[in-house]
């Protein structure tokens, strides 16, 4: 058992080291050798019927629907089209504005999630085309789809999906330079930028991932906390949705991520010495808005564990502990800053005695309704 784990504890551990390897793998291929172009060879669209669509819905469920969130971002930013996401088990019954000029991406590890096949189905009736991210190659989502991008993450065991998110948000990297090309929305320059950025990733999630001893003692220290906050801003967001999702999956600790700049519209009440309070904070545009988050928590009693890539005095000065990540460009930084969240739950669990691999009343793919 132990070998089928490659020496780790459990295949969620192995997982998440597994993710520089899987980003790597999910790289390979798709960019051309002048390095200024993505190559999408299974996307089954031509640049003339992508340039023609008009509206794009990212549909999924659980932590693909966290990926879709930052795929928004992606893609509005680097194509310029305006993305709607949705919850797969929402999408159909809201009648969707689905026609022959929309797109639907939808995202599934399994390839088999009843709700989310269920929506590509339902945009197909209404005439419109679907391209699958999916990480089983043959399954359902993929089969029935117009287009796939496959993540080629290798098996995912664990119930808590690691690799597959991070090698999602890389598929959705790869599709919005694609879709930003097609659109003319980026030059050959600033196509050469993002991909020399995204080749430096698998090193960069190294470097993260020798936090992990850091982590495990900060665990120890907040593994009686009986709920966390997870905050962040902009494409972190998700990141902190996914950083919550994680700790309730598998250690059964209550826990919600939030808007930063929205704390003060609620969940800044609940603020006291007993609310740890995870703050995802890279140096960007709005660093300083989020670190006097950090500061609004500190002063109502609240201790903070702060993920950044920047390593100023505010940012120690207001943190109880401070994971330091390597840095990357704006666009790419949720799948670095992904890696400690992973750690954090993955330790808190272990220390608890949960079950990290199987908990409890979670399936890994979820094929009913
Ligand atoms: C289940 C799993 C989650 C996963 C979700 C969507 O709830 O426990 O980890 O994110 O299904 O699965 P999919 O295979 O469609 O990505």
């Amino acid at each position: 058992m132990m070998a089928e784990k490659g020496g780790y504890r459990h295949f969620m551990l192995k997982e998440i080291h597994e993710q520089p390897r899987a980003i790597a793998d999910t790289i390979a291929g798709r960019i051309n050798e002048d390095k200024d172009r993505v190559l999408l060879h299974d996307l089954n669209l031509s640049d003339d019927q992508l340039a023609q669509f008009d509206r794009l819905y990212i549909v999924a469920c659980g932590t693909s629907w966290h990926a879709g969130l930052v795929g928004k971002f992606l893609i509005e930013k680097l194509a310029r089209l305006s993305v709607e996401v949705d919850i797969a088990s929402e999408f159909r019954y809201r009648q969707p504005l689905v026609n022959e000029r929309t797109l639907t991406l939808v995202i599934s590890q399994s390839g088999e999630t009843a709700d989310t096949l269920a929506a590509l189905r339902e945009s197909h009736e209404r005439g419109g085309k679907v391209v699958a991210i999916c990480n089983v190659v043959e399954s359902s989502i993929a089969r029935e789809s117009d287009g796939v991008i496959y993540t080629h993450a290798g098996p995912e065991i664990g119930v808590a999906s690691t690799k597959a998110f991070t090698t999602q948000l890389v598929a959705l990297f790869l599709f919005a330079l694609h879709l930003g090309r097609v659109r003319t929305m980026l030059s050959s320059e600033q196509l050469r930028e993002q991909i020399q950025a995204l080749l430096t990733l698998p090193r960069k999630l190294e470097q993260a991932l020798e936090l992990d001893e850091q982590i495990e003692s900060v665990a120890r220290q907040f593994m009686h906390a009986s709920d966390f906050l997870y905050l962040g801003r902009g494409n972190q967001y998700p990141i902190a949705l996914e950083g919550a999702l994680k700790l309730k999956e598998i250690s059964y600790i209550h826990a919600e991520g939030y808007p930063a700049g929205e704390m003060k519209h609620g969940p800044i009440a609940l603020i006291d010495e007993n609310l740890p309070v995870v703050v995802v904070v890279p140096k960007n545009d709005t660093y300083e808005k989020v670190v006097s988050n950090m500061e609004e928590v500190r002063a109502r009693g609240g201790q903070i564990i702060s993920i950044s890539d920047c390593d100023s005095s505010d940012l120690h000065s207001a943190s109880d502990a401070v994971f330091a990540v390597p840095t990357i460009s704006d666009d790419l930084m949720p799948v670095i800053t992904s890696v400690p969240l992973q750690l954090l739950s993955y330790h808190i669990a272990v220390f608890k005695g949960t079950d990290v691999d199987q908990p409890r009343n979670l399936a890994k793919s979820v094929t009913v309704e």
